[in-house]
């Protein structure tokens, strides 16, 4: 099954909602981060109009490890959904934590 990655959302959106439950200079730096190599891993794997979706995943993908490291990729479920984040987004989000402390 093809899986649709069409759907994401505003980055500077996601942005104010990572700010909202994370405030540590490692965390935001991390986020940073990932969202860069996501870009560039997107461009690099031949998904380069995919590359903006893939950015906010990484700007999200430890969104609840500040606050909730016990509930982690399990709390982003929860604040991901209240703010009514894309449902792809949210997948592709809790995913990075398979075989670790996600089964998705
Ligand atoms: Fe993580």
């Amino acid at each position: 099954m093809e899986q649709e990655f069409a759907q994401t959302m505003d980055r500077g959106a996601a942005w104010a909602l990572l700010r909202t439950y994370n405030s540590e200079p490692f965390h935001l730096i991390h986020a940073l981060t990932v969202e860069g190599v996501m870009k560039w891993y997107a461009e690099q794997l031949g998904y380069g109009a995919d590359a903006g979706y893939w950015g906010v995943v990484g700007l999200l993908h430890d969104i609840d490890f500040e606050q909730y490291p016990e509930e982690h990729c399990k709390k982003a479920v929860e604040l991901l959904s209240a703010a009514k984040v894309p449902q792809s987004i949210i997948h592709s989000v809790c995913s990075h934590g398979w075989g670790l402390v996600s089964d998705v």
